[in-house]
């Protein structure tokens, strides 16, 4: 037991230590200053985290992750850019993927443009159109973009890059300088787009009503249908039928509606008051089977013979007001 303990108290730090380093890149931790292992188990090198292993992340630790900006600015450094400034660095860094108006390359998102489309049955939802704050502008190239080399721009490049952006949505002007002073100045045309979900939780009582018999159902890949010894109304399974309506415009109104070839109209009791002498039963077989210029199910033999009764019910429903 005690072994198995210390495995883990093993596994556990080093994997602390492992995403804590990664943390740590390009801060001053040098390779000097890095714990061993052995030296991280020690209980006197840091206190012991919350569940008494592992250790507290230093605050340097902490700041290698915190990178987000929040909309009200918090987090966002020092360091400026103008949308001029950004022109060329976009065009080699990101017009590749996204074009060089924004415009997007291929299936690559689009960073421009799409204004007002947005309750449209197609919207365009870009940076100008569907971004609320252009905060998460300058975090997402920040933290994600270009999209091979993430994290590799400087802050002033960020703030170049993410102006000529905003400059491409024509939101500020090409020598517009942005900073962390104004940036949240900047209005989003879909900043009130978005709202705090504020529809109730529900918490209807549960349905207990018709339940199977405990340890009647089970999950199963067994073909179980072709077992006949059983009950087969245990096994069936219920095929909705199609409405008559569903499967008479689908299969049937292409002749029937405008007469087609003769095809007698629904409605029209000129056309059917001799073929009703022959009975409902006997046309049905004649559709299932054809009949004159009319193929076996009206040429739709996907549909069940079922679902053809239901669109001669439909069709007879009609002819006989
Ligand atoms: C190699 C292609 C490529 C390059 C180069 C590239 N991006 Fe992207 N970009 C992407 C892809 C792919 C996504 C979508 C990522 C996702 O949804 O996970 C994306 C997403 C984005 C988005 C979010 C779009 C949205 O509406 O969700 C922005 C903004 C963006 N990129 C900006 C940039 C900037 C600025 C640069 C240059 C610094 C850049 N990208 C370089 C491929 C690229
Ligand atoms: C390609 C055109 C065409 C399609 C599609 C078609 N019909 Fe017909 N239908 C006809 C024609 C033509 C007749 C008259 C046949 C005759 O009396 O020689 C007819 C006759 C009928 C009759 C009268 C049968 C009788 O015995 O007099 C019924 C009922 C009928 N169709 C139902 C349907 C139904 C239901 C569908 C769809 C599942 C369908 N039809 C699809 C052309 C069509």
């Amino acid at each position: 037991m005690s072994r198995l303990l210390s495995t883990a108290r093993i596994s556990c730090t080093a994997m602390i230590f492992a995403v804590a380093s990664y943390g740590c890149v390009g801060d001053d931790q040098t390779d000097e200053s890095r714990a061993t292992v052995a030296e991280l188990n020690s209980p006197d090198i840091r206190p012991a985290g919350h569940y008494g292993y592992g250790l507290d992340a230093s605050p340097e630790e902490i700041a290698g992750w915190d990178i987000d900006i929040r909309p009200d600015g918090v987090g966002l450094p020092e360091g400026s850019g103008t949308a001029e400034g950004g022109e060329m660095l976009y065009e080699n860094q990101c017009a590749s993927c996204h074009g060089s108006f924004g415009e997007g390359v291929g299936r690559y998102p689009v960073l421009s443009g799409g204004e007002g489309s947005l309750t449209e049955a197609r919207p365009e939802k870009t940076v100008g159109s569907f971004w609320p704050y252009a905060s998460t502008l300058w975090d997402y190239i920040h933290r994600a973009m270009p999209y091979t080399e993430p994290e590799s721009l400087n802050d002033d490049e960020v703030y170049a890059i993410t102006a000529y952006v905003l400059y491409l949505n024509d939101l500020v002007d090409y020598d517009f300088e942005l900073t962390r002073h104004n940036l949240t100045g900047i209005e989003m045309p879909n900043r009130d787009g978005f709202y705090v979900d504020d529809r109730p939780d529900v918490n209807n009582e549960l349905c207990m009503q018709n339940c199977k018999e405990l340890g009647s159902v089970r999950i199963t890949s067994e073909p179980e249908a072709a077992e006949s010894d059983s009950d087969p109304a245990d096994k069936a399974v219920v095929v909705p039928t199609l409405a008559g309506e569903t499967v008479y415009q689908q299969a049937c109104a292409l002749c029937h509606a405008a007469g087609l070839a003769d095809a007698p109209v629904p409605g029209n009791n000129e056309d059917w008051s001799e073929r009703l002498t022959l009975g409902r039963n006997v046309m049905l077989e004649n559709v299932l089977s054809g009949k004159g210029a009319m193929p076996p199910q009206g040429g739709l033999a996907r549909f069940s013979d079922a679902d053809v009764a239901a669109a001669v019910d439909f069709m007879l429903s009609q002819s006989r007001n």
